[in-house]
């Protein structure tokens, strides 16, 4: 199955490092990162799970809760969780799930292809992948990434996607090539003159007409980029 941006999450039940859970109900009225990641024990993966400890704080301060998976058991999470914290220099608090059935994996199309048509799956191939899904409190898809396995995430640049992510659900603006929070906006494009008039009183620079360039909208200390 391939998910796509603004469809409904596939919701699901799983067992996780901090008790079982439901999906949906885990998010509640909050933003969510679900991350996959290929295996416990592994150095890619303790770094990439040790610095999204280092900031999660940065996650809570705009509302989002993280979440992460593999298809190891919740044992084998809980004994990494100690290797991660001693060599990483943080606690991981947030849940990791256990897919052992890889039912979630398959659902979200976390799997990597096989390498042969026909063959079966090696280990490796029922591993999970390295992919990043931001979901919103209506529980729709607002993002997805993948990476491959032997490249580590830049979980800066999930935070500065969902600074643009929440700013663009609340103003009508979009943000350009390598914004980050407190930088310039661009009005968007589905809003005309009169309207930008009325909802940018102070006014906008034009190069083109279809490109207008306003200060960011709303309160830019809210959530700073990390
Ligand atoms: C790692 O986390 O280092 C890793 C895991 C699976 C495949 C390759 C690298």
């Amino acid at each position: 199955m391939t998910l796509r941006i603004n469809e409904i999450a596939p919701d699901f039940h799983a067992d996780t490092t901090q008790g079982p859970i439901n999906f949906h109900a885990w998010i509640g009225e909050h933003y969510a990162v679900l991350f996959s990641h290929p295996k416990d024990f592994t150095p890619v993966c303790t770094t990439e799970l040790g610095y999204l400890a280092r900031i999660e704080e940065q996650f809570i301060r705009r509302g989002v809760k993280i979440i992460g998976l593999s298809v190891d058991p919740v044992k084998s999470h809980l004994g990494w969780l100690d290797d991660i914290e001693a060599t990483q220099g943080a606690a991981v608090r947030y849940p990791i799930i256990a897919d052992e059935d890889l039912h979630i994996a398959k659902l979200y199309g976390m799997l990597p292809a096989e390498e042969q048509e026909g063959t079966a799956r090696t280990a490796a191939q029922n591993a999970t992948v390295r992919s990043v899904y931001v979901i919103g409190p209506d529980k729709r898809v607002k993002l997805l990434i993948t990476y491959p396995m032997t490249t580590g995430r830049n979980f800066d640049e999930i935070l500065r996607a969902i600074d643009s992510i929440q700013l663009t659900a609340k103003y009508k603006v979009a943000t350009p090539a390598n914004w980050n929070s407190g930088n310039d906006v661009i009005i968007a494009g589905s809003v005309s003159d009169d309207d930008a008039r009325r909802l940018f009183p102070e006014g906008w620079d034009a190069p083109r007409p279809y490109l207008r360039i306003v200060k960011q909208p709303g309160d830019q200390d809210a959530a700073p980029s990390a």
